[in-house]
């Protein structure tokens, strides 16, 4: 719908930009850092690791410094649980809690807001060693105690906690879990358990934080986003329908009202994924829903129709990391009318915009933008100058909508780009840049770690210091 006149952001919109511990800190085995899934998992020769990342560990107050530059009002971040507790249970290090509480203390000297992820994918592996990690009814109570040694560390100056960082992606992608091996049903099946136990987790923490008395919100940061049936054929429809319950809504229905819908039940049971379920947890769900949600968004899909045939039986799937083909379901289509980035991802504003409304419809919660943004190969050119003007374009059309969703009433109060500087990314290491800052290193040749402002933070500069008049 087009408006005649449409409102500004409000002033207290909350700027912001995000990271994760993993893809900045680096200083993987120092003060006493715990290994992570992440750290022990297959090495890929061709990118790399996490070790050094963006070196924010050994520069926070630089780091810090360019985000008040930047007019950040929030600053998202993660917390590596195995810096607090190496082993994820048990002993503290102090030394992990200092690191985060000058942190903390660095952004709030600045006026800017700490958003914590407590977690965001980097497990700890002695947990995974100790009872099988997520798979185990026992990685419920870890969790929460962890989250509430945050909750009574630093409750008294972040009022924002993002609980655990796209839980979908964690329970379909087995390293993440501390699996191996490659029968793919047996780890989807695997992943449906711990992803029962992460929501039984989850409502314990928000528990705990309402019982803790912090002020502030709490909830999810979720994967999520509109999907568009391919064509207007009623079975591509039906499929695009169905894709979204299998991909986002299972999730979402879980957090917010306890429960696995019928027929998401019937998908689970047809395919022998169900997991087993103890008395009490679903109206633990329903008692201590999220009091807002994270989204991360970076483009739509196009969905159509993949009818079973003799040699795709119901439930066949291609096996990739995320759900993209499953006989008798559906299967994900290049969209013609949408542009992609270098990495195939389709470039879809209008899409952020029906993610929002179908969240705000659905789950009717403040929600805030927990990552967005444009993987790209980035150039740095003579005289320090990185002229990102696609990323400008990218963020800026994301923006619109944004607004655009908050005049059709849905409660969005935060934006936090993906990501403040340079991060190693998940699956393309150093040659897919989302930062707003450059970090001058390549996959094998560190260089000198030095920050320069690419294009898009002067821009992004000028949106926050108008509240997103001037964009
Ligand atoms: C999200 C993650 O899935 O996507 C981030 O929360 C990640 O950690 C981002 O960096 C982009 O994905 P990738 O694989 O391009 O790094």
């Amino acid at each position: 719908m087009e408006y005649k006149s449409y409102a500004s952001f409000d002033p207290n919109f909350l700027w912001g930009a995000g990271t994760s511990s993993f893809q900045v800190e680096g200083a993987v085995q120092e003060d006493g850092k715990g290994l992570s899934v992440i750290d022990v998992m297959q090495k890929n020769p061709d990118i790399t690791d996490f070790s050094v990342a963006s070196d924010h560990y050994n520069r926070v107050e630089e780091d810090v410094a360019l985000m008040a530059e930047l007019g950040l009002k929030v600053y998202r971040f993660s917390i590596a649980w195995t810096r607090i507790f190496p082993d994820g249970n048990g002993e503290v290090n102090e030394k992990g809690v200092a690191f985060y509480d000058h942190l903390i203390n660095e952004l709030i000297k600045h006026n800017i807001e700490p958003l914590v992820t407590i977690y965001h994918f980097d497990y700890p592996q002695s947990l995974v060693e100790q009872y099988g990690g997520w798979l185990s009814r026992k990685s419920i109570e870890d969790y929460r105690s962890y989250a509430e040694f945050l909750f009574k560390t630093y409750g008294d100056r972040v009022k924002y906690w993002l609980t655990i960082n796209e839980q979908d992606h964690v329970v379909r992608i087995p390293t993440r879990l501390g699996l191996t091996g490659d029968d793919h049903y047996e780890q989807l099946r695997l992943g449906y358990q711990a992803n029962h136990n992460m929501c039984v987790a989850t409502a314990l923490t928000i528990k705990t934080f309402q019982e803790l008395g912090i002020e502030g919100k709490i909830g999810p940061a979720i994967s999520y986003s509109m999907v568009h049936p391919a064509s207007s054929s009623p079975d591509d429809v039906l499929a695009s329908k169905d894709a979204m319950l299998i991909k986002h809504n299972y999730l979402m229905d879980l957090h917010c009202y306890g429960k696995y819908s019928l027929m998401f039940w019937r998908y689970l049971e047809e395919r022998n994924f169900t997991p087993s379920i103890e008395d009490g947890d679903l109206d633990l769900m329903k008692q201590y829903p999220p009091t807002m949600i994270g989204v991360n968004y970076y483009f739509s899909e196009a969905i159509r129709a993949f009818p079973s045939t003799e040699e795709y039986p119901i439930g066949y799937q291609k096996k990739a990391l995320l759900p993209e083909a499953e006989a008798g379901v559906f299967e994900v289509v290049n969209n013609e009318n949408l542009a992609a980035t270098d990495w195939g991802w389709e470039i879809d504003p209008v899409g952020l915009r029906l993610t929002l409304r179908e969240l705000h419809e659905r789950y009717n919660l403040p929600i805030i933008i927990t990552e967005n943004g444009m993987g790209a190969y980035d150039k740095l050119e003579e005289g320090d100058i990185v002229r990102d003007d696609y990323r400008i374009s990218y963020l800026r059309e994301h923006i619109k909508q944004v607004q655009l969703a908050i005049n059709d009433g849905v409660r969005v109060f935060g934006y936090c780009p993906w990501s403040f500087l340079d991060i190693v990314s998940g699956r393309n290491g150093m040659s897919k840049r989302y930062g707003l800052v450059y970090v001058n290193r390549e996959d094998f040749d560190l260089k000198d770690m030095r920050r320069i402002k690419k294009e898009s933070f002067k821009w992004y500069q000028k949106v926050i210091a108008s509240n997103g008049e001037d964009l």
